[in-house]
């Protein structure tokens, strides 16, 4: 059976004890062996209180700054987050990049402060509904790979988050075939930059609109190796639901 990785991006959503409810539920919900497959993103003011109750769904900041210290401010620092328990961080979300206009420069800048700190950069990448519409996917998230691993090691580990941006908060989901047109893309964009065997140990996640009612044929594409949802992750009752129907 096919192992899904599902992590979950809750935004600016939920305050520290309604972060510590949720993971004692969905503790409670999954295996200690499923558990392992899981993973959150949480708002960074709540890194501190869920490390302090010893929770082992691996979990990370949904942003990171590229300097560990200095006159930043507003700025998290990975380190700290690291000091807090986190292994992942998210970098490059859509929201990051349209909302704050972070550049794939900046992401590369994030992924390489993220691996100095330990953590584990999940990097996003995806296009807009013009770009697909005028045909430049392919273009658009290969330059978003290639510049957002700039001065990577293959050494080093990395995982991919796709989300078409027309497919994010929309309910409009990319089809099982636009998804993994996508994935395999990203794949051999992988093969050429580091090699066949670091392409095929990096997971790729699919994310836009991920429900458990879409995600078993998502699951079956070959190059889907999970997803990282929004919305559908805020409910204990919706994010097993989505592993559950992605194992069947
Ligand atoms: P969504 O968000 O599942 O609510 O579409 C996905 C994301 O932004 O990571």
């Amino acid at each position: 059976m096919k192992k899904m990785i599902c992590a979950g991006n809750w935004k600016l959503n939920k305050n520290p004890e309604e972060s510590l409810h949720f993971l004692s539920q969905l503790k409670e919900s999954l295996s200690p062996e499923e558990l392992k497959d899981f993973a959150v993103f949480m708002p960074a003011l709540s890194l501190y209180t869920v490390a302090q109750s010893g929770v082992e769904i691996p979990y990370g900041p949904q942003n990171v700054f590229w300097q560990s210290e200095g006159a930043f401010t507003g700025e998290n620092s990975a380190d700290v987050a690291k000091g807090m328990g986190a292994s992942l961080s998210l970098v490059g979300h859509s929201e990051r990049r349209q909302i704050f206009g972070e550049t794939s420069e900046q992401t590369a800048m994030k992924v390489q402060r993220s691996h100095e700190a330990g953590l584990l950069p999940v990097l996003c990448l995806g296009e807009t509904l013009e770009q697909r519409e005028s045909g430049q996917t392919k273009a658009v998230i290969t330059e978003q790979l290639k510049k957002g691993t700039e001065g990577l090691d293959k050494s080093q580990p990395l995982w991919l988050a796709y989300e078409p941006v027309w497919a994010i908060g929309t309910g409009k989901v990319a089809t099982p075939d636009q998804a993994e047109e996508a994935h395999a893309h990203l794949r051999s964009i992988m093969t050429e930059l580091f090699g066949s065997d670091k392409a095929n140990a990096t997971p790729i996640l699919y994310g836009g609109s991920v429900k458990p009612d879409n995600s078993g044929e998502l699951s079956k594409q070959s190059n889907i190796d999970g997803f990282l949802i929004g919305g559908a992750s805020l409910k204990v009752e919706s994010f097993v639901q989505i592993y559950r129907n992605s194992q069947s």
